[in-house]
């Protein structure tokens, strides 16, 4: 049997995936140092309740689920994350600096959040016995170690590799029940699978601003996350309690909350990056949310209100704390304690009024699959 492969491209499953090649990378410790952080807003790895989790029962949907796994199994995007011809050379050299740091930021990010997904995912196959549930994780985090690999492979040209097997080691995990991992997981596939789609689109119209080919490979790429995501709402779906009862719900909009809330504040930290796409953050924001609420009404009985008057303006709060707080960090004394103290208190602030608006209800469909049509 061949287990070696050349390229995690080509792997049929994660382990062998995470064997190849580009993901054997020689470490650079700057960038590995970025992926190690755990703040609020870096990507973080998680662990859960194996046990739970594996009990689950997909008797109540068996019929989506046997056709969703189909699908995966299929494995229409094998061979798929690759350099190949239409990958054009990159002058990272000759890129604007301000530029060249926030994207390779973008790319170091959006690795560890692959990342993040494959590890995860990775455990739960390991640790299960439920056949339908191991089979599921696995399918996902050979996905997760493909999509990871390619963005190493564009960082490697830039001279920069994530050590993903040191991460995987080293790295912190923060451990969240089941029901919060579904929320959490579900809403990072969704709002992945919007990001990469409107960014497609977006530079389909105006391909003169696609400063860098991995851009090309985002339409099969957030179809796999749509799939994923796909998968945990049918798993929410085998408990009707974990969408209905009214402490859920309140769960729910936390999660819809800050991770809304996040991608604001994080995309706002590269503005020379959405500059040079020709993307306007706060529309791309905006965008991202509306796509990602409602694609979440599939499965959350609520969507939030985007348009309220006061979710942009405080938005804008929550940002600005945050960046604040940022430059409070490089102080030092009682400037440095006062900055912090201002920031937190108004980040909190913030995010306390953006959950206090009320929600937009929705009910569900009888029917939860969807097929990705943005
Ligand atoms: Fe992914
Ligand atoms: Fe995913």
């Amino acid at each position: 049997m061949n287990v070696h492969n050349t390229h995690s491209a080509d792997a049929s499953t994660v382990e062998e995936a995470l064997a190849a090649d580009n993901h054997n990378v020689v470490d650079s410790e700057g960038a590995t140092a970025l992926a190690m952080q755990n703040t609020l807003l870096t990507p973080r790895f998680y662990t859960t309740d194996f046990e739970e989790l594996d009990a689950i029962n997909v008797e109540p949907v068996r019929e989506d689920w046997d056709h969703l796994i189909a699908q995966m199994k299929a494995d229409p995007n094998k061979g798929h994350f690759k350099k190949n011809a239409d990958w054009d050379t990159v002058d990272w050299d000759g890129m604007e600096p301000t530029l060249k740091r926030e994207f390779i930021d973008f790319l170091i990010s959006s690795c560890t959040a692959e990342f993040s997904g494959c590890v995860l995912y990775k455990e739960m196959k390991r640790r299960g016995s439920n056949k339908d549930v191991t089979e599921l994780f696995q399918l996902m985090a050979r996905d997760e170690a493909r999509h990871a690999g390619f963005i190493n492979d564009a960082l490697r040209e830039a001279g920069i590799a994530v050590n993903l097997g040191f991460l995987t080691q080293k790295k912190k995990y923060t451990y969240f029940r089941p029901k919060f991992i579904y929320y959490a997981t579900y809403l990072s596939e969704k709002i992945g699978y919007a990001r990469y789609i409107t960014i497609f689109r977006h530079l389909e119209k105006h391909p003169e601003k696609r400063f860098h080919p991995i851009f090309k490979w985002f339409e099969e790429w957030c179809n796999d996350e749509f799939s994923h995501g796909e998968a945990f709402a049918l798993l929410m779906k085998t408990d009707p309690e974990l969408t209905e009862t009214w402490q859920n719900k309140l769960w729910i909009k936390f999660f819809l909350t800050a991770v809304f809330g996040t991608m604001y504040v994080r995309d706002h930290q590269r503005p020379a990056f959405h500059d040079a796409l020709g993307v306007d953050v706060d529309w791309y924001g905006q965008e991202v949310f509306r796509k990602t609420s409602d694609l979440s009404a599939q499965i959350f009985p609520m969507m939030l209100d985007i348009d309220h008057p006061k979710w942009l303006p405080t938005l804008k709060r929550l940002q600005k704390a945050n960046a604040d707080l940022a430059v409070a960090e490089k102080k030092t004394g009682l400037a440095r304690m006062l900055g912090k103290a201002s920031g937190t208190t108004r980040a909190a602030a913030a995010f306390v009024t953006l959950f206090m608006i009320p929600v937009v209800k929705s009910t569900p469909p009888e029917n939860v699959r969807m097929e990705p049509s943005y």
